[in-house]
């Protein structure tokens, strides 16, 4: 499989190209994303509840890089008309945000509906849509609120209803105007990184709050999915699904394929199994793993709580496309005797046993855990086309970090150019990617990372009351690959490395 897939990448690589070969379909959708918490600033303003990420952050500054927050961040909440002339100075047809549950919903139930928090994304919407760009509405981006996280939060599983009822509120307000949706982003940084001191609500408990996380996150998925499909979908049409975050992962060696495997369950499929195959429930080799670790740890209960019939048939088939935030790829091998596995979640894991490095060929980035590898996001294309049957896969994020706060950004810029042709090479593959999301919009506040990490098209003056965002080097190149819908190809720098 493995080798079969070389070939068929070297047969492309020596074939001639054409400008017409390089042309996006003109219904593709090219985005870019951001996140409530990371942009919107206005923590206190109006009648808004506080959030998990206010809290920890107020209470530990010394959990992030420089000691920041997000109080005020890009202050979208009072710039959003300077945010829509971005979308459409970069020639976006798509923009992809989040509603904050505690702006929208002060105490986390729809008791009360926030008239502030309300009119915002009103505002936002209609602003949007006034440009021709269409809203990607992600409902969750990690910022619960913090009066549910005293009630148990991701770990009690009446979480799932009360998601239910925020979504609903959600639909309800914004369904008329919002044709793509996600419910939630990236679970795995709800659970994996929630309970394993990695994001609020920064809890070490990775061996059972964890995963109670996981399935309630999948049930909460579930039912705004079959809320959405009982009241609106036959008079709207939206689209519905949750983004996942999923590192493309290589085996070392050959003899590393079956821990491989393990990983992609215990990443992607943790998250997705239930969702998109046709048995619905947990990836049944990594289930036995776990469990039979749990009972040798003497657990009572299995790791990955169990589903009842009925969850398995209300969470399965819930999506209507692929949503997938890719940055990386990782090399994966199994550990040697005596050697201790990776310790942090992008390093390996104790529970398979492995350690996750890069490939010395790959260039490297200011993060430690990101090379580049472009090829890898068509490798996984393909793996998630041939493992799901997926009528549409939409790339929710793709973009590179670096701490250069100035405006000459070459390392993005070719990243996108890179893999941006990947995409474009998958789909004439025949895989139906039909957009693309930048992450991100603009410099914002990159959780741990602070306001150090940068990832934006646009740079911001954090230290200028009204963050003055100004277009960077890769903005000015993705705007023209919106404008032509083309890329010129590399030509495989980084391909001939792999071939
Ligand atoms: C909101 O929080 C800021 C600190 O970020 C504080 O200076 C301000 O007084 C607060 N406003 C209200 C209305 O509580
Ligand atoms: C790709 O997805 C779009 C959007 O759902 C759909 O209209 C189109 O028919 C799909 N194309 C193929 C080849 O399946
Ligand atoms: C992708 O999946 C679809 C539907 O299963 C299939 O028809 C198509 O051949 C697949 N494309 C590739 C390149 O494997
Ligand atoms: C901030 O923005 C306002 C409105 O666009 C403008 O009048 C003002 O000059 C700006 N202030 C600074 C410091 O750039």
């Amino acid at each position: 499989m493995l080798c079969a897939s070389v070939v068929v990448f070297s047969i492309v690589i020596c074939g001639s190209w054409s400008a017409e070969e390089l042309k996006f379909p003109p219904s593709f959708m090219f985005g870019a994303a951001s996140a409530a918490y990371q942009v919107e600033g206005a923590w206190n303003a109006s009648d808004k509840g506080v959030s998990i990420w206010d809290k920890l952050l107020h209470d530990h500054p010394e959990l992030v890089l420089d000691g920041t927050n997000g109080d005020v961040a890009c202050d979208s909440y009072h710039q959003w008309r300077r945010d829509i002339e971005m979308c459409e100075e970069l020639g976006l047809n798509m923009y992809r945000f989040s509603i904050s549950w505690p702006r929208l919903l002060p105490s986390g139930f729809p008791n009360y509906i926030s008239e502030d928090g309300k009119n915002y994304y009103n505002n936002l919407i209609d602003g949007l849509l006034e440009k021709g760009i269409q809203p990607l509405v992600t409902i969750y981006h990690f910022d619960l609120p913090q009066y549910l996280q005293d009630l148990g939060g991701w770990a009690n599983p009446l979480v799932a209803d009360w998601f239910q009822d925020y979504a609903e509120v959600v639909f309800s307000l914004y369904a008329d105007r919002v044709k793509y949706w996600l419910t939630i982003n990236e679970p795995m940084g709800i659970c994996d990184g929630g309970y394993g001191k990695y994001s609020a609500p920064y809890f070490d408990d990775p061996e059972v709050g964890r995963y109670l996380c996981n399935k309630n996150v999948l049930l909460a998925h579930a039912k705004a999915y079959r809320i959405y499909e009982k009241l609106y979908k036959d008079q709207y049409h939206g689209k519905i699904s949750l983004s996942t975050l999923f590192f493309w992962f290589k085996p070392f060696t050959p003899e590393d394929q079956e821990v491989t495997d393990l990983t992609i369950e215990h990443w992607e499929g943790r998250y997705a199994h239930a969702i998109y195959s046709k048995e619905g429930g947990w990836p049944p080799k990594l289930e036995k793993l776990l469990n039979d670790l749990a009972k040798k740890e003497g657990y009572k209960y299995p790791r990955l709580p169990p589903f009842t019939p009925e969850e398995v048939e209300l969470v399965k088939g819930t999506y209507d496309y692929y949503a997938l935030n890719h940055y990386t790829t990782r090399l994966v091998r199994r550990v040697k005797p005596g050697e201790l596995p990776g310790k942090w979640f992008f390093d390996g894991s104790y529970e398979i046993g492995t350690i996750m490095f890069k490939d010395p060929l790959w260039d490297t980035t200011v993060a430690d855990w990101f090379a580049l590898y472009p090829e890898g996001l068509r490798e996984q294309l393909h793996w998630l086309n041939s493992t799901y049957d997926l009528k549409e896969i939409v790339i929710t994020e793709n973009g590179v970090p670096s701490l250069d706060p100035g405006l000459v950004d070459t390392q993005r810029l070719e990243y996108y150019r890179d893999y941006l042709e990947q995409v474009l090479l998958a789909i004439q593959d025949g895989i139906n990617v039909t957009g693309y999301n930048a992450w991100t919009l603009m410099d914002n506040f990159e959780w741990m990372g602070g306001y150090i990490t940068k990832y934006g098209l646009y740079a911001v003056d954090f230290t200028c009351p009204n963050r003055t965002r100004t277009p960077r080097e890769s903005a000015r190149y993705f705007s023209a690959v919106t404008q032509s819908r083309m890329i010129r190809p590399t030509q495989g720098k980084t391909k001939l490395n792999y071939v």
